[in-house]
């Protein structure tokens, strides 16, 4: 289920009731509600903005209304709004795992696209530390919630989606090799993980998005984005989470950039993130290849990639796949 779908006609974009989970909290936005589909009734206004949530709950009880509706030009303060109930939503223990997901979910899309759209906004950055926040906080609460945000994610290659992915398999990869659940240590690493591609966001879409194999040139220009992006945020991140963006394309044995550091010299962080990242680009629709199978992908990784990956790690991560707890 998605968060927000454009309908027909431009101006109104439909909502869930998810987000109205706490009833404190004032709109900033207005709200709009059709008993039917919106193809025979245009929306009416349901909730101005400033209107206290338990109102516009108590309207929507009272008036059967079954679908709601914001504007378009609201879809950002919407957002915002998601965002700023996200913690109150994930600690809210009446509320499904399920519908926490959804609200999580969309609160990432949102949050990774614009640090991608604009990387210099602290504030962004800022959103995205939030979002990790949540992301671990329903991981450690739910153990289901980790496959129903990878339900929630597609298949298809959007920056978002591949950062959510890498750090939902990273929570999970982090916390059953044992790392444990030190806040902070396990914070960074999911921020990192969030925003380790953040470096392509300085890289031409033509480039990105080639249908085809790059030249020399063009993987030159794309093998730029761990630089890129450990210069983006090295004024807002820890060691660790830029340790990732940095080094997450060095490999084992020493062939990987920036540096062709080898397995000793690859902060652990990066390595961990490493595999999550190529597991969920071998999963994944690209421009150039299409999705593999679970069961395939790993097999690319076990047999056609040796030397990439700390071997050890990587068998830990297909146990992980396949339902069994490391200790
Ligand atoms: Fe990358």
């Amino acid at each position: 289920m998605k968060m927000s779908t454009v309908i027909t006609d431009d101006e109104y974009v439909v909502i869930t009731k998810d987000f109205l989970l706490k009833d404190d909290q004032y709109l900033n936005f207005d709200i709009y509600g059709s008993s039917s589909s919106f193809s025979q009734e245009k929306p009416v206004l349901l909730a101005s903005k400033d209107s206290e949530i338990v109102n516009l709950k108590l309207a929507i009880a009272n008036l059967q209304f079954g679908q709601l509706y914001i504007k378009k030009q609201d879809e950002g303060p919407f957002n915002l709004f998601l965002e700023k109930t996200l913690q109150s939503v994930l600690d809210n223990t009446e509320t499904p795992v399920e519908k926490k997901a959804i609200v999580l979910y969309s609160c990432a899309k949102n949050a990774v696209t614009d640090v991608f759209n604009n990387p210099r906004s602290g504030k962004n950055v800022a959103r995205v530390q939030n979002i990790a926040e949540g992301l671990i906080k329903l991981i450690m609460d739910n153990a289901s919630s980790a496959s129903m945000l990878a339900k929630l994610c597609t298949h298809d290659f959007y920056t978002f989606t591949h950062s959510v992915n890498v750090c939902v398999f990273g929570i999970n990869f982090w916390q059953m090799l044992g790392f444990g659940n030190a806040d902070q240590e396990l914070q960074d690493f999911a921020i990192g993980c969030l925003l380790h591609d953040i470096g392509k966001s300085q890289i031409s879409k033509n480039i990105l998005k080639k249908p085809g194999p790059l030249n020399k040139e063009e993987t030159k220009v794309v093998r730029q984005h761990p630089e890129l992006g450990y210069i983006l945020m090295k004024e807002y991140l820890a060691k660790s989470s830029l340790d990732i963006i940095l080094y997450h394309h060095e490999r084992f044995d020493g062939s990987g950039y920036p540096d062709g550091r080898n397995m000793q010299n690859i902060p652990t962080e990066a390595k961990i993130a490493s595999i999550a990242d190529v597991y969920d680009a071998l999963t994944t629709n690209r421009p150039y290849a299409g999705a593999r199978k679970p069961f395939d992908a790993l097999k690319v990784m076990l047999e056609q990639m040796d030397g990439h990956f700390d071997q050890e790690q990587l068998v830990a991560f297909i146990r992980i796949l396949g339902g069994e707890t490391v200790s």
